[in-house]
């Protein structure tokens, strides 16, 4: 495995995901992590991301001198390279000009690193960075020069240290795989045998060494992430994984049925309860958003208990979390997550005493689709947008009402079934009607309304911390709301969101 150490670059996860796809396995890990930590990790290779701090900086984040005697290759990314250069006796100082977005690179040493790479010639490369070395230790060579930064790439042949002053892990770096590949695979002597294949094999002997003869839980939603991690687990128990799947009336139109025939794959162990009448009924006269998502959340673990509670001795529990989450927790990034309370199931396993199995903590979303569909699920289970746990609910401004669930619900399907014709569905992050609190007056026929107005959120996103709104064109703006007004009793008006997040957020409540 490689091994990634984090200064807080917003492309660190980038860098993961490349080496990865070049089938190779790595993890990230704080900046500040242990030599003993990194010792068991037992990395063939050690990368240094880039980060926003400057390396000469008071309380920049620093590594200590010994980590380079840790004997495998490091590469060291923009912040990482100025690191490297500066533990060996280089000098880093603050340049004249900025370099930012697309340069030329020109190789100088092709041996390793650019092996393959022409020398002498300029390649395009993604630069965002305000330093630059300005000298290297004895001994060090230039790999590559560009017109900012005479030492924009480095190596201490000897060590097997490697620095870039480019971000190889961007799009925007065309052949920043290449390079990083022969980082992998020339310099480290990795193997490229992390394949999805690979990974159900080893998941499921964990999953059964670990389970023994018990039983698993599992809360089944239909999310793309519980679904693949209950098919893989199954894959390892069999009917010992029961799926409890709690329908609280607050889904999508025709999900409880999708979410039903997903679960006839579970076979015995499938368990369906309909909650939805306690759900609505608990919600009676609540508006303020995060009590909907306290009274949600409770009612929830209090039925999956009962259900549960049905089963005898079950210790052990399965959630689809996924590496995101796991690093952000690390690291403590993640703004959203003090904005709303998102933990849909949060308290559960203390509460039930469950033992806590997640087969996907070390996984991506887009390697979590990859496993799904090497488990054979459905693609339109594989593709399915992110749904709030907290459902229509955080999507009805103000009391939520089995009437106003209806008007959602009509409204959001016609939203769906259009943005699928249209071919956005898999494009876009998500895609939902919005019912405001407030009413509107019209005219239909010859007589005044006074109805609902319905908002339309298609939002574009990689990870849901940031987004933006999609321009859908006016012609498909203008199907969706004519569709809306003449199909759905109760709605007057149709309003297209067009805030990004930040500032607004992806959901309205
Ligand atoms: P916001 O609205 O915070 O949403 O921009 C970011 C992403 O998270 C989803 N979301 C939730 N997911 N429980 C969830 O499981 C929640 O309470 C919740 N609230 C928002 C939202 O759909 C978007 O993808």
């Amino acid at each position: 495995m490689i091994l990634i150490l984090d200064f807080g670059s917003q492309y660190t996860q980038l860098i993961a995901r490349r080496v990865r796809e070049s089938k190779v396995y790595c993890e990230i890990v704080p900046f500040n992590t242990p030599l003993e930590k990194i010792r068991e990790l037992n990395p063939k290779g050690i990368i240094l991301s880039g980060g926003p701090a400057s390396v000469y900086r008071e309380n920049a984040p620093q590594v200590k001198d010994e980590l380079f005697d840790f004997p495998v290759p490091f590469l060291g990314i923009c912040y990482g390279m100025g690191l490297i250069n500066r533990a060996g006796g280089g000098e880093v100082a603050q340049a004249q000009q900025r370099e930012y977005g697309l340069a030329d690179l020109v190789i100088k040493d092709n041996s390793d690193l650019f092996y393959g790479f022409a020398r002498d010639n300029g390649v395009r490369v993604w630069m965002s960075h305000g330093d630059h070395m300005t000298s290297l230790p004895q001994g060090w060579s230039v790999l590559a020069e560009s017109t900012n930064s005479p030492i924009a790439a480095f190596s201490n042949p000897e060590r097997r240290l490697f620095g870039v002053q480019f971000h190889p892990e961007v799009t925007h770096t065309p052949r920043g795989k290449e390079a990083l590949d022969n980082f992998l695979f020339r310099i480290c002597k990795c193997e490229p045998t992390w394949t999805m294949a690979h990974f159900i094999e080893t998941s499921v002997d964990a999953i059964r060494s670990r389970v023994g003869e018990n039983r698993v839980l599992c809360a089944l939603s239909g999310g793309v992430d519980s679904s693949v991690a209950a098919t893989l687990v199954h894959r390892a128990i069999g009917d010992r994984l029961i799926c409890i799947f709690v329908n609280n009336g607050l889904l999508r139109q025709g999900e409880a049925d999708d979410v039903c025939q997903l679960g006839s794959r579970f076979g015995q162990g499938f368990r369906y309860v309909d909650a939805s009448r306690r759900f609505v009924s608990a919600l009676k006269g609540v508006e303020d958003p995060e009590q909907k998502r306290r009274i949600i959340g409770h009612l929830f673990i209090e039925v999956f208990e009962e259900e549960s509670n049905k089963l005898g001795e079950v210790p052990f529990l399965t959630q689809g979390t996924l590496y995101p989450d796991v690093i952000e927790s690390v690291s403590s990034v993640g703004p959203s997550a003090t904005i709303k309370t998102h933990h849909n199931v949060g308290g559960l396993p203390e509460r039930m005493k469950l033992k806590i199995i997640e087969p996907l903590r070390e996984l991506f979303k887009d390697e979590v689709r990859r496993l799904g569909h090497e488990l054979g699920l459905p693609p339109e289970m594989i593709l399915r947008q992110p749904f709030p746990g907290p459902g229509l609910a955080v999507r009805i401004l103000g009391e939520v009402t089995e009437e106003r669930l209806g008007v959602l619900r009509n409204a959001d399907a016609i939203v769906m079934h259009e943005i699928r014709a249209a071919g956005f569905h898999d494009k876009v992050w998500q895609s939902f009607a919005v019912l405001l609190p407030t009413r509107t007056v019209g005219v239909m026929g010859d007589e005044r309304t006074y109805e609902n107005v319905i908002a339309l959120r298609v939002v574009d996103s990689q990870d849901g911390m940031t987004a933006d709104w999609v321009p859908l064109s006016a012609e498909l703006l203008g199907r969706i709301s004519n569709r809306i007004i003449n199909e759905v009793r109760g709605v007057g008006r149709v309003v297209f969101d067009i805030s990004s997040k930040p500032p607004a957020t992806i959901e309205w409540e």
